[in-house]
């Protein structure tokens, strides 16, 4: 399976910091933010990566990861998303990257503290579909919340008012190959974006949606509020578990 990092977007909801530089290169605690999300592919045995970013520091992307070699990677792919059309949009960039493979889709603003390598191995035996990771939050309403039938999801509404579970959808996401043909079909939602709850609903209607429950803590970190979280929960229990590549020895 190959894996897709989602950095592009104008970050908006965190000016004045997102004025000057791309979300994904602000620091939570000892590193910047897109190293989370490249160390949770890395940890689930996902080495071939593609990094789609967008806006104007795109270069600075370059700069900081290089080839990849400082997380022991041989290669890193890298694409540029123009404007903020939304998440579904931007892994539409990643059709050609994919080359009919399956993906494993991850927020560049997502953080975990554990592994998704379980949920990897139970998708790599899904003949087709797609495989989705929920985590119980005190606030879904922020996020795209599953309504649950017992066991099954019958849909997911991208944050409502009025939330019908307690879970969230993280940002980490699993997908056959024809992910590509669906996000062809999405139309823009209401704020002008294709959503990346569109196609995972595409996915339920088919019944071909399965999931699993992340162990650990999971955050966001696009708010003023989430990055203070995010930055706290990996000082007081660390993140992946990983030293940070390029951190100077203390
Ligand atoms: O964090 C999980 C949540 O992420 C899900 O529960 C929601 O269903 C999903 O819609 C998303 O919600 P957000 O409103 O938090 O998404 P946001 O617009 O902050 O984008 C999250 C990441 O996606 C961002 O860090 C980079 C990437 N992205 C986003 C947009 C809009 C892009 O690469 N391009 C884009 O155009």
């Amino acid at each position: 399976m190959k894996g897709v990092i989602l950095a592009g977007g104008l970050g908006t909801r965190l000016h004045p910091l997102t004025r000057i530089t791309n979300k994904h290169l602000l620091p939570v605690y000892d590193r910047p933010m897109i190293f989370y999300p490249i160390q949770t592919l890395m940890n689930a045995g996902i080495t071939d990566i593609m990094v789609v970013t967008g806006g104007n520091n795109a270069g600075d992307f370059l700069r900081l990861l290089g080839n990849g070699e400082d997380f022991g990677l041989k290669h890193i792919n890298y694409t540029y998303q123009e404007g903020e059309g939304g998440i579904a949009d931007a892994l539409r960039l990643a059709e050609y990257f994919a080359e009919g493979q399956k993906v494993c889709v991850v927020l560049g603003d997502n953080i975990i503290e554990n592994n998704i390598l379980a949920a990897c191995t139970k998708f790599e035996k899904q003949q087709h579909g797609a495989h989705l990771l929920l985590k119980e939050v005190p606030d879904p309403e922020r996020f795209g919340v599953p309504v649950m039938n017992g066991r099954r999801i019958v849909r997911i509404e991208e944050k409502p008012p009025e939330p019908k579970s307690r879970f969230a959808v993280i940002g980490i996401y699993m997908y056959d190959s024809t992910v590509f043909e669906r996000i062809r079909q999405l139309k823009p939602s209401g704020r002008g974006e294709l959503e990346i709850t569109d196609l995972n609903n595409q996915y339920i209607e088919e019944g071909n949606l399965t999931y699993s429950i992340l162990d650990g803590w999971w955050t966001d970190a696009g708010t003023f509020d989430s990055l203070r979280r995010a930055t706290n929960l990996v000082v007081e229990t660390g993140a992946n578990k990983m030293p940070s590549p390029g951190t100077p020895k203390r």
